[in-house]
């Protein structure tokens, strides 16, 4: 008998699989059987953990991509093509952040930068994925959107409007692709412990550290695994009837 959430024979497209969620994404579904492209724009990392993919005797190799360059991701889907054929699931998970800032001290700059990478890096990958899974029959798209995607993120507006974007894509093509058997489906996270938010804890007081820590009713940041889990049930086939919806990990936080 398979195991439950086997993902022997899949092959897993993850963007950001350098670090934080998409590092320990990439480590779980190849522990499950999967053959993963790491994509990462940060080679020395991407190359760490696919070594310690194989080391643990899992499938999976590094490409190097920046999302937000539309050539970069044409390229990226056609090698990631001929390393394992065609990507039956790709994880839009690549994504930056900015400093907490009310609205309009925001930089133009930076807000073009958050939908450059966290909106339009998901639009190019999404078009990739597609064509190849029309060819295929089929396929998984799933987008890394946020909490923030879904309700208010005061001072970090330029983000959250992204993350709102990635929902709309998520929902738009889920209704148009799922006779063409692709699903689409979004995960939304609140703050989990990576070096994303690390890098937030320790630029703001004490005062705000603790705010965001114990946002929600658990009290606490979530965990990569947390997400990791269900990410991995959801690349397998037992989500089989779920599409254009979100997965919301946030230890309660919307509730
Ligand atoms: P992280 O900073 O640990 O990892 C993000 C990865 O994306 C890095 O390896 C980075 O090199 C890569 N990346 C950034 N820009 C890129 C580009 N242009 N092209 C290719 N790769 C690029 O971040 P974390 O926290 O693991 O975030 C992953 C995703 O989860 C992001 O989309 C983020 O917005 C989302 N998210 C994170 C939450 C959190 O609390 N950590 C909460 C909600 C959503």
């Amino acid at each position: 008998m398979k195991s439950v959430g086997n993902l022997e024979n899949k092959h897993i497209l993850i963007t950001g699989g350098a670090s934080g969620i998409g590092a320990a994404t990439a480590l779980l579904v190849a522990s499950r059987g999967a053959k993963v492209v790491v994509s990462d724009q940060n080679r020395q990392q991407g190359e760490a953990i696919v070594e310690q993919i194989c080391a643990k005797g899992g499938v999976a190799t590094f490409i190097a991509a920046d999302v937000s360059d539309s050539d970069s991701v044409i390229a990226l889907f056609a090698q990631a093509k001929a390393a394992y054929g065609p990507v039956n699931v790709t994880i839009n998970n690549a994504g930056i952040d900015h400093k907490p800032t009310p609205m309009h001290l925001v930089d133009d700059a930076v807000f073009h930068r958050n939908v450059a990478v966290n909106l339009a890096g998901v639009w190019y990958c999404m078009k990739q994925a597609i064509i190849q899974m029309l060819d295929n029959g089929g396929g998984h798209v799933i987008n890394i959107a946020s909490v923030a995607g879904l309700h208010s993120a005061p001072t970090i507006a330029a983000y959250s409007a992204t993350k709102h974007g990635v929902m709309g894509l998520t929902k738009s093509a889920a209704v148009e692709y799922a006779k063409a058997n692709i699903r689409v489906n979004a995960v939304c996270p609140s703050f989990i412990r990576t070096p994303m938010v690390e890098n937030v804890l320790a630029n703001v007081d004490e005062r705000v550290r603790n705010a965001m820590i114990k946002a929600n009713p658990m009290k606490r940041l979530g965990e990569v695994e947390e997400i990791a889990g269900a990410l991995a049930w959801l690349c397998s086939d037992e989500s089989s009837f779920m599409t254009g919806q979100s997965v919301v990990l946030d230890g309660g936080m919307l509730a």
